[in-house]
Protein backbone atom coordinates (compact mmCIF):
# COMPACT_ATOMS: atom_id res chain seq x y z
CA UNK A 1 0.00 0.00 0.00
CA UNK A 2 1.49 3.41 -1.35
CA UNK A 3 2.38 6.09 1.76
CA UNK A 4 3.95 9.54 1.36
CA UNK A 5 6.89 10.80 3.15
CA UNK A 6 7.30 14.51 3.35
CA UNK A 7 9.99 16.48 4.57
CA UNK A 8 8.69 19.15 6.00
CA UNK A 9 8.67 23.07 6.23
CA UNK A 10 9.27 24.32 2.79
CA UNK A 11 8.02 27.16 1.20
CA UNK A 12 5.55 26.78 -1.78
CA UNK A 13 5.62 29.06 -4.73
CA UNK A 14 3.76 29.24 -8.45
CA UNK A 15 0.94 28.30 -9.84
CA UNK A 16 -1.29 24.57 -9.24
CA UNK A 17 -3.87 24.26 -11.98
CA UNK A 18 -7.08 22.63 -10.72
CA UNK A 19 -8.64 19.60 -11.59
CA UNK A 20 -12.60 18.83 -12.70
CA UNK A 21 -14.78 18.74 -9.69
CA UNK A 22 -15.37 15.15 -8.41
CA UNK A 23 -18.76 15.32 -6.81
CA UNK A 24 -20.09 17.39 -9.75
CA UNK A 25 -18.48 14.44 -12.24
CA UNK A 26 -19.86 11.70 -10.33
CA UNK A 27 -23.82 12.17 -10.63
CA UNK A 28 -23.20 13.33 -14.13
CA UNK A 29 -21.50 10.33 -15.15
CA UNK A 30 -24.63 8.45 -14.46
CA UNK A 31 -27.20 11.00 -16.02
CA UNK A 32 -25.98 9.55 -19.11
CA UNK A 33 -27.99 6.21 -17.92
CA UNK A 34 -31.08 8.84 -19.18
CA UNK A 35 -30.15 8.56 -22.97
CA UNK A 36 -28.84 5.78 -25.16
CA UNK A 37 -26.01 7.53 -26.89
CA UNK A 38 -22.90 8.81 -26.82
CA UNK A 39 -22.00 11.51 -24.35
CA UNK A 40 -18.61 13.44 -23.79
CA UNK A 41 -17.35 14.84 -20.45
CA UNK A 42 -14.46 17.35 -20.37
CA UNK A 43 -11.55 18.53 -17.78
CA UNK A 44 -12.48 14.89 -16.24
CA UNK A 45 -9.43 13.96 -13.85
CA UNK A 46 -7.97 10.81 -13.64
CA UNK A 47 -9.47 9.62 -10.09
CA UNK A 48 -10.19 6.57 -8.41
CA UNK A 49 -13.61 7.24 -7.85
CA UNK A 50 -14.19 8.02 -12.21
CA UNK A 51 -12.45 4.51 -12.03
CA UNK A 52 -14.77 2.81 -9.91
CA UNK A 53 -17.63 3.94 -11.37
CA UNK A 54 -16.85 3.51 -14.59
CA UNK A 55 -16.82 -0.39 -13.44
CA UNK A 56 -19.72 0.20 -12.37
CA UNK A 57 -21.36 1.55 -15.96
CA UNK A 58 -19.35 -0.99 -17.80
CA UNK A 59 -21.19 -3.62 -15.76
CA UNK A 60 -24.38 -1.94 -16.52
CA UNK A 61 -23.62 -2.67 -20.24
CA UNK A 62 -22.24 1.36 -20.95
CA UNK A 63 -18.95 1.85 -22.87
CA UNK A 64 -16.35 4.35 -21.08
CA UNK A 65 -13.37 5.83 -22.10
CA UNK A 66 -10.94 8.15 -21.13
CA UNK A 67 -8.13 9.99 -22.05
CA UNK A 68 -6.63 13.08 -21.75
CA UNK A 69 -8.98 14.36 -19.02
CA UNK A 70 -11.94 13.39 -21.88
CA UNK A 71 -14.43 10.74 -21.37
CA UNK A 72 -16.52 9.27 -23.62
CA UNK A 73 -19.78 7.22 -21.92
CA UNK A 74 -21.55 5.26 -24.17
CA UNK A 75 -25.05 4.09 -23.09
CA UNK A 76 -26.44 2.43 -26.39
CA UNK A 77 -25.95 -1.05 -24.85
CA UNK A 78 -27.18 -0.93 -21.69
CA UNK A 79 -28.12 -4.27 -20.38
CA UNK A 80 -28.75 -4.16 -16.94
CA UNK A 81 -30.54 -2.53 -14.00
CA UNK A 82 -28.59 -3.89 -11.16
CA UNK A 83 -25.75 -2.74 -9.04
CA UNK A 84 -23.60 -5.47 -7.48
CA UNK A 85 -22.50 -5.22 -3.99
CA UNK A 86 -18.60 -5.62 -5.10
CA UNK A 87 -19.00 -2.36 -7.17
CA UNK A 88 -21.22 -0.39 -4.81
CA UNK A 89 -19.21 -1.25 -1.75
CA UNK A 90 -16.12 0.66 -3.39
CA UNK A 91 -18.13 3.98 -3.71
CA UNK A 92 -21.11 5.26 -1.75
CA UNK A 93 -21.74 7.44 -4.81
CA UNK A 94 -23.03 4.59 -6.73
CA UNK A 95 -26.35 5.07 -5.00
CA UNK A 96 -27.00 7.71 -8.19
CA UNK A 97 -27.78 5.05 -10.59
CA UNK A 98 -30.85 4.44 -8.74
CA UNK A 99 -32.73 7.42 -10.31
CA UNK A 100 -31.54 6.97 -13.73
CA UNK A 101 -32.07 2.82 -13.78
CA UNK A 102 -35.63 2.79 -12.03
CA UNK A 103 -36.34 6.28 -14.80
CA UNK A 104 -35.05 4.56 -17.95
CA UNK A 105 -36.09 0.64 -17.47
CA UNK A 106 -38.27 0.86 -14.33
CA UNK A 107 -36.65 -1.30 -12.33
CA UNK A 108 -33.28 -1.20 -10.59
CA UNK A 109 -31.26 -3.25 -8.45
CA UNK A 110 -28.98 -1.82 -5.81
CA UNK A 111 -27.01 -2.97 -3.33
CA UNK A 112 -27.36 -1.20 -0.18
CA UNK A 113 -24.17 1.27 0.27
CA UNK A 114 -22.63 -0.15 4.03
CA UNK A 115 -20.62 2.02 6.37
CA UNK A 116 -18.55 4.91 5.86
CA UNK A 117 -15.50 6.85 8.10
CA UNK A 118 -17.37 9.82 8.70
CA UNK A 119 -20.56 8.80 9.55
CA UNK A 120 -23.27 6.21 9.35
CA UNK A 121 -24.60 7.98 5.86
CA UNK A 122 -28.21 6.66 5.38
CA UNK A 123 -30.24 6.37 1.98
CA UNK A 124 -33.17 7.13 3.31
CA UNK A 125 -34.14 9.98 1.63
CA UNK A 126 -33.37 8.63 -1.61
CA UNK A 127 -35.86 6.18 -1.22
CA UNK A 128 -38.45 8.37 -0.11
CA UNK A 129 -37.83 10.52 -3.26
CA UNK A 130 -38.37 7.34 -5.58
CA UNK A 131 -41.60 6.02 -3.13
CA UNK A 132 -42.68 9.69 -4.21
CA UNK A 133 -42.53 9.20 -7.71
CA UNK A 134 -44.19 6.16 -7.07
CA UNK A 135 -41.56 3.62 -6.88
CA UNK A 136 -42.79 0.32 -4.91
CA UNK A 137 -39.16 -0.36 -3.09
CA UNK A 138 -38.06 -2.96 -0.88
CA UNK A 139 -34.90 -3.31 0.98
CA UNK A 140 -34.16 -7.27 1.19
CA UNK A 141 -30.39 -9.45 1.27
CA UNK A 142 -28.65 -5.97 1.70
CA UNK A 143 -30.13 -5.02 -1.81
CA UNK A 144 -32.45 -2.43 -2.51
CA UNK A 145 -35.25 -3.79 -4.58
CA UNK A 146 -37.40 -0.54 -6.73
CA UNK A 147 -39.70 -0.85 -9.15
CA UNK A 148 -42.35 1.13 -11.46
CA UNK A 149 -44.34 -0.84 -14.13
CA UNK A 150 -46.17 2.18 -15.50
CA UNK A 151 -43.11 4.60 -15.38
CA UNK A 152 -42.59 7.10 -12.60
CA UNK A 153 -45.17 9.89 -12.05
CA UNK A 154 -44.44 13.02 -11.02
CA UNK A 155 -45.27 14.26 -7.19
CA UNK A 156 -44.25 16.74 -4.99
CA UNK A 157 -40.87 16.16 -2.81
CA UNK A 158 -39.80 18.00 0.12
CA UNK A 159 -36.66 16.78 1.95
CA UNK A 160 -36.78 17.11 6.15
CA UNK A 161 -32.91 19.00 5.41
CA UNK A 162 -30.55 18.79 3.14
CA UNK A 163 -29.12 16.20 1.54
CA UNK A 164 -26.58 16.23 -2.37
CA UNK A 165 -26.93 13.28 -2.85
CA UNK A 166 -30.48 12.43 -2.96
CA UNK A 167 -31.68 15.68 -4.45
CA UNK A 168 -29.35 14.79 -7.06
CA UNK A 169 -31.34 11.44 -7.37
CA UNK A 170 -34.62 12.57 -7.23
CA UNK A 171 -34.29 15.08 -9.71
CA UNK A 172 -32.37 12.53 -12.29
CA UNK A 173 -35.31 9.99 -11.61
CA UNK A 174 -38.01 13.06 -12.50
CA UNK A 175 -36.98 14.40 -15.37
CA UNK A 176 -38.36 11.08 -17.09
CA UNK A 177 -41.26 10.96 -15.20
CA UNK A 178 -44.77 11.68 -16.34
CA UNK A 179 -46.05 14.81 -15.47
CA UNK A 180 -44.49 17.47 -13.22
CA UNK A 181 -42.41 17.45 -10.40
CA UNK A 182 -41.99 19.72 -7.44
CA UNK A 183 -39.09 19.13 -4.97
CA UNK A 184 -38.64 21.43 -2.50
CA UNK A 185 -35.13 22.33 -0.18
CA UNK A 186 -32.87 20.93 -2.52
CA UNK A 187 -29.10 21.29 -1.94
CA UNK A 188 -27.44 24.63 -4.13
CA UNK A 189 -24.24 23.05 -4.03
CA UNK A 190 -22.64 23.88 -7.03
CA UNK A 191 -22.38 19.97 -8.05
CA UNK A 192 -26.55 20.20 -8.49
CA UNK A 193 -26.48 23.30 -10.45
CA UNK A 194 -24.00 21.83 -12.87
CA UNK A 195 -25.93 18.43 -12.69
CA UNK A 196 -28.96 20.42 -13.56
CA UNK A 197 -27.13 22.50 -16.13
CA UNK A 198 -26.41 18.91 -18.24
CA UNK A 199 -29.98 17.22 -17.82
CA UNK A 200 -31.20 20.89 -19.40
CA UNK A 201 -28.37 20.10 -22.24
CA UNK A 202 -30.01 16.47 -22.84
CA UNK A 203 -33.57 18.07 -23.37
CA UNK A 204 -34.91 18.04 -20.27
CA UNK A 205 -37.41 20.65 -18.25
CA UNK A 206 -35.56 22.12 -14.75
CA UNK A 207 -37.17 25.61 -14.15
CA UNK A 208 -35.89 26.96 -10.56
CA UNK A 209 -39.08 28.40 -8.63
CA UNK A 210 -36.91 30.13 -6.49
CA UNK A 211 -34.02 29.24 -4.32
CA UNK A 212 -34.67 26.04 -2.53
CA UNK A 213 -37.07 24.84 -4.70
CA UNK A 214 -37.45 23.16 -8.67
CA UNK A 215 -40.45 22.61 -10.70
CA UNK A 216 -39.59 19.50 -13.91
CA UNK A 217 -41.99 19.02 -16.62
CA UNK A 218 -41.22 15.02 -17.14
CA UNK A 219 -40.15 14.49 -20.43
CA UNK A 220 -40.05 11.28 -22.79
CA UNK A 221 -36.69 10.92 -24.03
CA UNK A 222 -33.74 12.60 -23.58
CA UNK A 223 -30.37 13.34 -25.85
CA UNK A 224 -26.54 12.66 -25.33
CA UNK A 225 -24.63 15.92 -24.38
CA UNK A 226 -21.72 17.25 -24.64
CA UNK A 227 -20.11 19.66 -21.30
CA UNK A 228 -16.85 20.71 -19.91
CA UNK A 229 -17.12 20.08 -16.07
CA UNK A 230 -16.84 22.86 -13.66
CA UNK A 231 -13.68 23.32 -11.34
CA UNK A 232 -12.95 21.50 -7.88
CA UNK A 233 -13.70 24.08 -5.12
CA UNK A 234 -12.37 21.13 -2.64
CA UNK A 235 -9.42 20.79 -4.61
CA UNK A 236 -8.82 24.36 -4.47
CA UNK A 237 -9.61 25.41 -1.27
CA UNK A 238 -7.16 22.10 0.28
CA UNK A 239 -4.25 23.47 -2.25
CA UNK A 240 -5.18 27.39 -0.30
CA UNK A 241 -4.76 25.83 3.11
CA UNK A 242 -1.66 24.25 2.06
CA UNK A 243 -0.34 27.83 1.15
CA UNK A 244 -1.84 29.31 4.06
CA UNK A 245 -0.25 25.99 6.63
CA UNK A 246 3.11 26.59 5.11
CA UNK A 247 2.75 30.67 5.43
CA UNK A 248 3.30 30.18 1.25
CA UNK A 249 2.27 32.90 -1.46
CA UNK A 250 0.85 30.84 -4.27
CA UNK A 251 -1.57 30.95 -7.35
CA UNK A 252 -4.58 28.73 -7.78
CA UNK A 253 -5.59 28.49 -11.10
CA UNK A 254 -8.95 27.73 -12.92
CA UNK A 255 -10.99 27.95 -9.92
CA UNK A 256 -14.22 29.36 -9.64
CA UNK A 257 -13.86 31.94 -6.85
CA UNK A 258 -17.62 32.18 -6.14
CA UNK A 259 -17.86 28.72 -4.85
CA UNK A 260 -14.99 29.00 -2.18
CA UNK A 261 -16.62 32.47 -0.28
CA UNK A 262 -17.33 30.55 2.68
CA UNK A 263 -13.82 29.52 2.81
CA UNK A 264 -12.20 32.94 2.01
CA UNK A 265 -13.98 34.76 4.30
CA UNK A 266 -12.74 32.01 6.84
CA UNK A 267 -9.63 32.59 5.80
CA UNK A 268 -9.49 36.37 5.55
CA UNK A 269 -10.77 36.39 9.16
CA UNK A 270 -7.63 34.56 10.46
CA UNK A 271 -5.51 36.95 8.42
CA UNK A 272 -4.88 35.79 4.62
CA UNK A 273 -5.46 38.09 2.01
CA UNK A 274 -6.18 37.77 -1.44
CA UNK A 275 -6.53 38.59 -5.22
CA UNK A 276 -9.06 37.30 -7.61
CA UNK A 277 -7.93 37.91 -11.75
CA UNK A 278 -9.31 36.79 -14.56
CA UNK A 279 -6.52 34.20 -15.96
CA UNK A 280 -6.16 36.60 -19.41
CA UNK A 281 -3.48 33.81 -20.03
CA UNK A 282 -5.65 31.12 -21.45
CA UNK A 283 -9.01 31.89 -21.96
CA UNK A 284 -11.43 29.24 -22.90
CA UNK A 285 -14.20 29.16 -25.09
CA UNK A 286 -17.43 31.12 -23.74
CA UNK A 287 -15.86 31.20 -20.29
CA UNK A 288 -13.51 33.63 -18.17
CA UNK A 289 -11.67 31.16 -15.54
CA UNK A 290 -10.12 33.02 -12.51
CA UNK A 291 -7.10 32.58 -10.58
CA UNK A 292 -6.86 33.25 -6.90
CA UNK A 293 -3.68 34.46 -5.54
CA UNK A 294 -3.23 33.75 -1.45
CA UNK A 295 -1.04 36.06 0.52
CA UNK A 296 -0.74 34.08 3.97
CA UNK A 297 -0.92 35.49 7.32
CA UNK A 298 2.48 35.93 9.25
CA UNK A 299 0.71 35.60 12.73
CA UNK A 300 -2.92 33.25 12.07
CA UNK A 301 -5.52 34.08 14.13
CA UNK A 302 -8.02 31.73 15.74
CA UNK A 303 -11.27 31.23 13.72
CA UNK A 304 -14.53 29.62 14.44
CA UNK A 305 -16.47 27.73 11.78
CA UNK A 306 -19.67 25.73 11.88
CA UNK A 307 -19.93 23.53 8.78
CA UNK A 308 -23.43 23.74 6.71
CA UNK A 309 -24.86 23.10 3.43
CA UNK A 310 -23.82 25.41 0.54
CA UNK A 311 -23.42 28.26 0.40
CA UNK A 312 -22.49 27.73 3.96
CA UNK A 313 -18.88 26.47 5.13
CA UNK A 314 -18.28 23.15 3.40
CA UNK A 315 -18.03 19.76 5.42
CA UNK A 316 -15.01 18.27 2.87
CA UNK A 317 -13.08 21.16 3.71
CA UNK A 318 -13.68 21.42 8.17
CA UNK A 319 -10.49 18.85 8.54
CA UNK A 320 -7.78 21.01 6.35
CA UNK A 321 -9.26 24.35 7.96
CA UNK A 322 -8.45 22.18 11.51
CA UNK A 323 -5.13 21.71 10.69
CA UNK A 324 -4.75 25.28 9.87
CA UNK A 325 -6.17 26.35 13.11
CA UNK A 326 -3.76 23.86 15.09
CA UNK A 327 -1.17 27.28 14.28
CA UNK A 328 -2.83 29.57 15.11
CA UNK A 329 -2.64 31.78 18.35
CA UNK A 330 -5.15 31.17 20.72
CA UNK A 331 -7.78 28.48 20.71
CA UNK A 332 -10.72 27.74 17.91
CA UNK A 333 -13.83 25.59 17.74
CA UNK A 334 -15.46 24.07 14.81
CA UNK A 335 -18.52 22.24 14.80
CA UNK A 336 -19.13 19.71 12.34
CA UNK A 337 -22.99 19.66 11.33
CA UNK A 338 -23.50 17.26 8.55
CA UNK A 339 -21.74 13.94 9.81
CA UNK A 340 -21.06 14.81 14.01
CA UNK A 341 -18.43 11.90 13.73
CA UNK A 342 -16.36 13.45 10.66
CA UNK A 343 -13.03 13.73 13.13
CA UNK A 344 -11.09 11.12 12.45
CA UNK A 345 -8.14 13.16 11.47
CA UNK A 346 -8.02 14.40 15.04
CA UNK A 347 -5.99 11.48 16.59
CA UNK A 348 -3.22 11.78 13.81
CA UNK A 349 -2.94 15.05 14.08
CA UNK A 350 -2.01 15.58 17.75
CA UNK A 351 0.17 12.40 17.14
CA UNK A 352 1.93 15.67 15.17
CA UNK A 353 2.25 17.82 17.82
CA UNK A 354 -1.35 19.22 17.85
CA UNK A 355 -3.98 19.83 20.98
CA UNK A 356 -7.26 19.34 19.90
CA UNK A 357 -9.95 17.69 22.00
CA UNK A 358 -13.07 16.84 20.63
CA UNK A 359 -16.94 16.18 22.09
CA UNK A 360 -20.49 16.43 20.81
CA UNK A 361 -19.81 16.95 17.25
CA UNK A 362 -17.46 19.93 18.10
CA UNK A 363 -13.43 20.31 18.06
CA UNK A 364 -11.95 22.48 20.53
CA UNK A 365 -8.20 22.89 18.68
CA UNK A 366 -5.86 24.93 21.35
CA UNK A 367 -2.98 26.65 18.81
CA UNK A 368 0.59 25.12 19.32
CA UNK A 369 4.51 26.42 17.83
CA UNK A 370 4.58 23.94 15.29
CA UNK A 371 3.51 20.34 14.21
CA UNK A 372 6.45 17.86 14.73
CA UNK A 373 6.49 15.35 12.08
CA UNK A 374 5.86 11.83 12.46
CA UNK A 375 4.15 8.23 11.24
CA UNK A 376 0.42 8.87 10.90
CA UNK A 377 -2.77 7.21 9.19
CA UNK A 378 -5.15 8.07 6.65
CA UNK A 379 -8.78 7.36 7.23
CA UNK A 380 -10.67 9.05 4.83
CA UNK A 381 -10.48 11.47 1.70
CA UNK A 382 -10.21 14.41 3.58
CA UNK A 383 -8.55 13.37 6.49
CA UNK A 384 -5.43 12.51 4.42
CA UNK A 385 -5.36 15.93 2.47
CA UNK A 386 -4.93 17.27 5.87
CA UNK A 387 -2.33 15.24 7.13
CA UNK A 388 -0.44 16.24 3.68
CA UNK A 389 -0.71 19.63 4.40
CA UNK A 390 0.02 18.48 8.37
CA UNK A 391 3.10 17.72 6.99
CA UNK A 392 4.35 20.18 4.85
CA UNK A 393 3.93 22.44 7.79
CA UNK A 394 5.89 19.86 10.04
CA UNK A 395 9.50 20.00 11.37
CA UNK A 396 11.05 16.87 9.69
CA UNK A 397 9.38 14.26 8.29
CA UNK A 398 5.91 12.64 8.38
CA UNK A 399 5.13 9.41 6.79
CA UNK A 400 1.32 8.86 5.64
CA UNK A 401 0.03 5.47 5.14
CA UNK A 402 -3.24 4.46 3.52
CA UNK A 403 -2.88 7.09 1.31
CA UNK A 404 -5.04 5.23 -1.30
CA UNK A 405 -8.25 7.44 0.26
CA UNK A 406 -6.51 10.56 -1.60
CA UNK A 407 -6.23 9.11 -4.85
CA UNK A 408 -10.16 9.14 -4.72
CA UNK A 409 -10.14 12.85 -4.77
CA UNK A 410 -6.92 14.49 -5.54
CA UNK A 411 -5.42 14.02 -9.50
CA UNK A 412 -1.48 13.31 -8.17
CA UNK A 413 -1.52 16.05 -5.23
CA UNK A 414 2.11 15.28 -4.64
CA UNK A 415 3.17 16.10 -7.93
CA UNK A 416 0.81 19.24 -8.30
CA UNK A 417 2.68 20.16 -4.67
CA UNK A 418 6.46 19.44 -5.41
CA UNK A 419 5.53 21.73 -8.15
CA UNK A 420 5.03 24.22 -6.17
CA UNK A 421 7.96 23.43 -3.99
CA UNK A 422 7.06 20.94 -1.31
CA UNK A 423 9.28 17.59 -0.77
CA UNK A 424 7.16 14.35 -1.27
CA UNK A 425 8.05 11.33 -2.21
CA UNK A 426 5.20 8.66 -3.04
CA UNK A 427 6.59 5.33 -1.52
CA UNK A 428 4.92 2.16 -2.75
C1 LIG B 1 -22.02 14.57 -0.75
O1 LIG B 1 -22.29 13.36 -0.04
C2 LIG B 1 -20.51 14.54 -1.07
N1 LIG B 1 -20.23 13.34 -1.84
C3 LIG B 1 -19.71 14.50 0.23
O2 LIG B 1 -18.33 14.61 -0.12
C4 LIG B 1 -20.06 15.71 1.07
O3 LIG B 1 -19.42 15.59 2.31
C5 LIG B 1 -21.59 15.75 1.30
O4 LIG B 1 -22.29 15.74 0.04
C6 LIG B 1 -22.02 17.01 2.04
O5 LIG B 1 -21.60 18.15 1.38
C7 LIG B 1 -20.44 13.39 -3.18
O6 LIG B 1 -20.88 14.36 -3.76
C8 LIG B 1 -20.11 12.15 -3.95
P1 LIG B 1 -25.62 14.34 1.85
P2 LIG B 1 -23.79 12.89 0.21
O7 LIG B 1 -26.64 13.42 1.31
O8 LIG B 1 -24.61 13.22 -0.96
C9 LIG B 1 -27.59 12.65 5.88
C10 LIG B 1 -16.06 14.01 -0.22
O9 LIG B 1 -15.18 14.09 0.66
N2 LIG B 1 -28.46 11.86 4.99
O10 LIG B 1 -25.73 15.79 1.54
O11 LIG B 1 -23.74 11.48 0.67
C11 LIG B 1 -26.12 12.23 5.80
O12 LIG B 1 -25.84 11.13 6.62
C12 LIG B 1 -17.47 13.49 0.15
O13 LIG B 1 -15.89 14.33 -1.40
C13 LIG B 1 -29.49 11.10 5.52
O14 LIG B 1 -29.67 11.06 6.73
O15 LIG B 1 -24.17 13.83 1.45
C14 LIG B 1 -25.41 13.50 6.22
O16 LIG B 1 -25.38 13.56 7.62
C15 LIG B 1 -17.53 12.99 1.56
N3 LIG B 1 -30.28 10.39 4.69
C16 LIG B 1 -26.31 14.58 5.66
O17 LIG B 1 -27.60 13.99 5.44
C17 LIG B 1 -30.11 10.40 3.31
O18 LIG B 1 -30.85 9.73 2.56
C18 LIG B 1 -25.83 15.20 4.35
O19 LIG B 1 -25.56 14.13 3.44
C19 LIG B 1 -29.07 11.19 2.77
C20 LIG B 1 -28.26 11.92 3.63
Amino acid sequence: MDSFIINGQRKLQGRVYISGAKNAILPIMTATLLTAGKSTLTNVPRLNDFKNMAHLLRFLGAKVEHENEQMIIDTKEINQYEAPYELVSKMRASIYVLGPLLARFRKARVAFPGGCAIGTRPVDLHLMAMERLGAKIKVEHGYIEAECPDGLKGSVIEFPFISVGATANAIMAAVLAKGETIIKNIALEPDIDSLIDCLILMGAQIEKVNNKELLIKGVTELKPFEMKMIPDRIEAGTMLLAAAITKSSITVSHCEPKHLEALLSKMEQAGCRFEINNEDCHPLQGEQPFEITIYPAQKINPVDIVTEPYPGFPTDLQAQFLAYMCLADGSSNLKETIYPDRFMHVAELNRLGADIQVSGGMAIVNGVAGFSGAEVMATDLRASATLVLAGLAAEGMTKISRIYHIDRGYERIEEKLNNLGADIKRIL
